[in-house]
């Protein structure tokens, strides 16, 4: 899904404008665009019809992400491979009081609409080497800060001179022909790396799933979860860095950050979980980031085994780092034994979390259901290198029912 250049700026015109007004108005469910195109193609250029109506899905499509959603401008990939704004808002914090930013693969512009944001960031460059992307980028930053002192480039980001630019952001891209490429990205990662000898600060975004053994000494990499997605990694130069490892979650409802950074978290305690206690399931970003013990020292939480991320309380603790769920009981791996159990205990559906053991999570589930209808999580881990299951359930599962 996407329109050619002419057709953006035709979109910008006085007829293109009444268009998407006309669009938007109808707002057509996926059942109701056909009808509106017929309707609209009777007094207008089908092709301009077709192009409105293509940049209004999108729209609609991005309307979880950005708070404009309803203004901007997107590419199907572009709005694919966008940062929302909550994301972004949080990653552009870095660059405050810096003097000009630069975005070297700035997209459809979700990144460069959070830096535009900053009152306290000077001018933007805005660079890509797809002009379609260049322009709907110039747009949409526009409608975040009118006033920016913006500078829009159609480059590759190699060949891009960076004079009085003293902080770079490279979001490059991951996917090459609809497929995953695994860590190669475009620009490479070990070029976006070098940028720092030519500008201190500079931000790189980077999988998720990232050896840590490629991040450089003095660089930190943070990982961002909204809620419990965890989205990418970046990695910040040394200039930027202030911690080694940052796992970042940020609450999609409030809008709250929550911050934790590597340390020296000392021994952490091997815990059995028996009835009554709390385990922790760590967010993924927590996990990435390697610091799990980091927050089982925050906590005064055990680990049920020293090299599995489940951490275990005596007293009952919640935390925006993991998802807290009370012990029903907990008994050597067994699917039979446990599916037993659980009848018992009156289980209804069953999630299955696995950790340090083997199986096929969805299939298990299924055979672990029951009719009683309360809803139980059964952990698949391991206790002391032995295969353990914990059966829990939500910490405030039944909230103002028992009263
Ligand atoms: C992941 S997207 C960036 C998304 C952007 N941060 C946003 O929030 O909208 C990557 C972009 O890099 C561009 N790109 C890939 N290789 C490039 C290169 N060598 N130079 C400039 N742009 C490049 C692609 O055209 C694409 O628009």
């Amino acid at each position: 899904m996407s329109i050619r250049p002419d057709q953006l700026d035709q979109l910008q015109m006085d007829e293109g404008k009444r268009l998407l007004a006309a669009i938007a108005a109808r707002d057509p469910s996926p059942a109701k665009t056909l009808a509106v195109l017929s309707e609209l193609r009777r007094d207008h250029d089908p092709d301009l019809v077709a192009a409105a109506m293509t940049i209004h899905l999108l729209r609609q499509r991005a309307r979880g992400r950005f708070r404009d959603a309803d203004r901007m401008w997107f590419t199907g990939e572009g709005l694919e491979q966008a940062t929302g704004d909550h994301v972004a808002d949080h990653r552009s914090a870095r660059f405050a009081g810096c003097e000009r930013v630069a975005d070297l693969c700035c997209g459809i512009g979700g990144d460069l609409m959070a830096l535009a944001r900053r009152q306290d960031i000077g001018a933007l460059l805005a660079v890509d080497r797809d002009p379609l992307h260049v322009a709907m980028a110039a747009l949409n930053a526009r409608i975040a800060r009118p006033e920016v002192d913006l500078t829009a480039v159609v480059a590759s980001a190699e060949d891009v001179d960076l004079e009085r630019v003293d902080g770079v952001f490279l979001d490059p891209a991951r996917r090459t022909g609809g497929k995953r490429t695994g860590l190669e990205t475009s620009p490479p990662l070990a070029w976006a790396l070098g940028l720092s000898d030519r500008v201190a600060k500079v931000g790189v975004t980077v999988a998720p799933g990232i050896d840590h053994a490629l991040v450089p000494e003095g660089w930190e990499l943070e990982l961002t979860a909204v809620g419990s997605d965890l989205k990418e990694g970046v990695l910040w130069s040394p200039a930027l860095a202030t911690a080694v490892r940052r796992a970042v979650v940020l609450d999609p409802g409030s809008g709250e950050e929550h911050d934790l950074v590597d340390g020296e978290p000392g021994e952490v305690p091997l815990v059995e979980p028996v009835a009554g206690m709390t385990v922790v399931d760590p967010n993924p970003a927590v996990t990435r980031a390697g610091l799990v013990r980091e927050l089982a020292a925050g906590l005064g939480a055990g680990m049920i085994d020293p090299k599995i991320a489940f951490l275990v309380t005596e007293v009952s603790v919640t935390t925006p780092f993991g998802r807290s769920l009370v012990v029903v009981d907990a008994l050597p791996w067994h699917e039979r034994k446990v599916k037993a159990r659980l009848r018992e205990l009156g289980a209804g559906p069953v999630d299955v979390r696995r950790r340090g053991l083997a199986g096929d999570v969805d299939a298990i589930a299924k055979r672990l259901r029951g009719h009683g209808g309360r809803r139980m999580t059964v952990l698949m881990t391991r206790h002391n290198d032995a295969p353990w299951a914990v059966i829990a359930e939500d910490a405030y599962h039944d909230a103002g029912t028992d009263t």
